[in-house]
């Protein structure tokens, strides 16, 4: 079922449902999230079932404010409180150490806990409720709300789609930012980017004044397996079938493409083209969609266009490659691995 997250009384309502262990369909400014009680053990492995997710594999821990944070976490460093500072509420999640006997289940049994701050008004609001109960709910595990390894859910239909009239989900209208939160591990003696989001790595050393790792910049980027151990620590999005639509992903330059086009001619069938270049397409049955010149546009409409193409059975698309700029880590990523799948 979905309802309006505007509305105090479906906010209201969202919380008591969360109290008494059931699952949410929660907006979030990046992607919806599949939301539960991260105090609540039973809670959280209905989310690692619901998902088909393998239960190691540490769900994100939603959090009100940064004061929240110590509920979940110890120790957290000087720098780690300078990005809280700076970049929560936002697409940022951060790693830290766990605080013993909290939320265990969520973080997959792991010595540390991923912790983010969304600033989604709705979001905002179901945290900010849940801590007003009167046995409260500190913190909201929540991972993408889609089956394991599919396209994140940026629209409430989405999230219905995946999961069936029976969830209740918020409607927060479109994510902003489309693809998940910019991961950073802060239990490394030099904070290491483990998933390129919206806020990059100079941001953060501007906020911080401290040297952040990117694996994903530039040469390093053409290879999704820089970051491919689950083990130490965990790696998030590592295994190739995330982020697959049905339809096969190719990347490719846009000479490639067009000389791909021009070979194939107008017979061609349920295919796409996903390009910021212009190119001519002579097979009326081939789907041209422009991508935006602007990444942080590209990033917003990036799972919906995927969803939309799988909608219409298209089988194969051919993306053009993003450039080789910071701004587009987070959109080429997404797109290495849903490529990564065939
Ligand atoms: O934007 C987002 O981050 C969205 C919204 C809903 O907040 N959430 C999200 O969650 O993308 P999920 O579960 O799909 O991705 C979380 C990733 C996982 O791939 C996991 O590996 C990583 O975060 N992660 C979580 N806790 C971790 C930990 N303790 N250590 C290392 N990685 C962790
Ligand atoms: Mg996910």
């Amino acid at each position: 079922m979905i309802l309006d997250g505007d509305q105090t009384s479906h906010i209201d309502q969202a919380c008591q449902q969360l109290r008494h262990g059931a699952l949410l369909g929660l907006p979030t400014e990046t992607v919806y999230g599949l939301a539960a009680d991260a105090g609540n053990d039973a809670a959280v492995r209905q989310i690692f079932q619901r998902k088909g997710r393998p239960a190691e594999h540490p769900l994100i821990v939603h959090v009100a404010s940064a004061a929240q944070a110590e509920h979940f976490a110890c120790d957290i460093p000087p720098f780690a409180r300078s990005l809280m500072q700076a970049f929560w509420p936002g697409p940022l999640t951060l790693i830290l150490p766990r605080r013993a006997g909290v939320a265990s289940v969520a973080a997959g049994g792991h010595a540390s806990i991923g912790l983010r701050c969304p600033s989604h008004p709705v979001a905002q609001q179901v945290l900010h409720a849940c801590l007003r109960l009167p046995e409260p709910v500190y913190g909201l595990a929540a991972p993408s709300a889609n089956r394991f390894g599919k396209v994140s859910p940026t629209l409430a239909a989405h999230v219905q789609a995946e999961f069936g009239d029976d969830l209740l989900v918020l409607d927060g209208g479109a994510c902003e930012v489309g693809i998940e939160s910019t991961i950073i591990d802060c239990t490394r003696a030099t904070p290491t980017i483990l998933r390129p989001g919206r806020i990059g790595a100079a941001q953060m050393q501007a906020a911080t004044g401290i040297p952040v790792a990117d694996p994903f910049a530039s040469a390093a980027a053409d290879d999704p397996a820089v970051c491919d151990d689950t083990d130490a620590p965990a790696a998030p999005g590592t295994l190739a079938a995330h982020y697959a639509p049905n339809a096969k992903v190719r990347l490719m330059d846009a000479r490639s493409i067009q000389a791909g086009l021009d070979i194939l001619g107008p017979q061609a069938r349920h295919m796409a083209v996903y390009a910021r270049s212009r190119l001519a397409i002579r097979a009326p049955g081939i789907a041209h969609l422009p991508m935006p010149d602007d990444p942080a546009q590209a990033a917003h409409e990036l799972f919906r266009v995927l969803r939309e193409l799988d909608a219409r059975g298209v089988a194969l698309v051919w993306v053009e490659t993003p450039p080789d700029d910071a701004a587009w880590n987070g959109v080429r990523d997404r797109l290495q691995r849903a490529a990564a799948s065939a």
